[in-house]
């Protein structure tokens, strides 16, 4: 028998990134849109891939879906980076800024991945805790970042998997902090569109940072595997030097930029979601619950006398997935859960009521 190929050293013994599914009627664990784009943007996109030549690479500039991006958020294309879901965005940022003898900051509990894809971008990671009650506390950013000078510092605002939405102010105040290290600030606003504040309007040629947003969530278009970034020209001008030639295949520039034909479905539609977040965590406060306000579309929540892990399985006997976040480091017993249709969040109070009443 020859001997295995090695995985790199460093990359060995870890676990990998894993969001379990099961066969539920209501599923309410990966943050996802309840309901697909309308209709008409099936059609406007089945149309348009009539003119795709498909036997040709995609435009590698990603022009015409960067220009209506840009369109949106009142920069120009120059300033937006697209790539296969900010999963993609997050990983090019890491490849050209990150790396070996360099170091990016996480703050947890926070996005997974953040850490996942430092490391195997061979970037040393240094965790700071955020407060007791979660919320990001700036006295332990400075501490992390006047004694390890990290080259990137990541902020995830709304907070997954907490929801928690950084008051107005701390993006600045993460900056000057960082203005002696020559660091990158990394905003992560996959859910940025469920709150009402934004790193966006920050964004500038002389400041270091770039902000991360998707059509995972908003755009209804998680099978898609589309997200974006925002920041300096000069930036994003790197990134496109680092991420491979026409990376971003023809259907997806083509889906994105139809996709943004329908903002005013889009709009709609979180609209909606955030006032069914506002109607489920009030229903929550009248059971046994722990709830933490959510900027975003799912919200995390502990019972106050069950172990979350029981929870968790008494809802999936009733068919009902939420996301199992129970033996995750601080969040003991925690569970998050994705607003879903009206129906869906129904479903979910019904089981939860009975579950905490059992
Ligand atoms: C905070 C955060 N950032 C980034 C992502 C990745 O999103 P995608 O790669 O689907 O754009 C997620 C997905 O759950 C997320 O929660």
């Amino acid at each position: 028998m020859t001997a295995k190929p090695l995985v790199r050293a460093d990359l060995a013994m870890r676990p990998g990134y894993h969001s379990p599914q099961i066969d539920v009627d209501v599923r309410l664990n990966t943050n996802e849109a309840p309901t697909a784009l309308p209709a008409a943007f099936h059609e406007a996109l089945h149309d348009a891939l009539d003119n795709v030549a498909w036997n040709r690479y995609p435009d590698r500039s990603s022009w015409a879906l960067r220009e209506a991006l840009a369109e949106r958020y009142q920069r120009t294309p120059e300033e937006v980076f697209v790539a296969n879901g900010s999963n993609e965005v997050l990983q090019t940022v890491m490849l050209t800024f990150g790396g070996a003898e360099r170091s990016a900051a996480v703050f947890e509990p926070t996005f997974a991945m953040h850490s996942q894809i430092a490391k195997t971008t061979n970037t040393a990671v240094i965790v700071g805790q955020r407060s007791e009650d979660l919320s990001l506390d700036l006295d332990e950013v400075e501490r992390v970042i006047s004694e390890h000078s990290p080259n990137i510092v990541f902020l995830c605002s709304p907070n997954n998997p907490t929801g928690i939405v950084d008051p107005v102010g701390t993006v600045d105040t993460v900056l000057d902090l960082m203005a002696p290290t020559n660091g990158l600030l990394v905003v992560d606003e996959a859910y940025g569109q469920f709150t009402n504040t934004s790193a966006v309007d920050t964004i500038g040629e002389d400041v270091p940072m770039v902000v991360s947003r998707t059509f995972s969530k908003t755009w209804a278009m998680a099978g898609a595997r589309l997200g974006y970034l925002l920041g300096p020209a000069w930036i994003v001008e790197e990134l496109y030097k680092v991420v491979l030639p026409y990376h971003l295949d023809s259907f997806k520039q083509l889906a994105g930029r139809t996709a943004l034909d329908f903002s005013n479905a889009m709009d709609a539609q979180v609209a909606a979601i955030v006032s069914e977040r506002k109607r489920v965590l009030a229903a929550l406060a009248d059971l046994p619950v722990t709830a933490w306000e959510s900027g975003a579309n799912f919200f995390l929540f502990k019972a106050h006398q069950m172990p979350g892990n029981d929870v968790w399985q008494a809802l999936v006997d009733r068919s009902v997935l939420v996301r199992n976040t129970a033996n995750w480091p601080r969040l003991e017993n925690c569970l998050r859960v994705t607003i879903g249709t009206k129906e869906e969040n129904d479903a979910f109070l019904a089981a939860l009521t009975e579950v905490l009443s059992a």
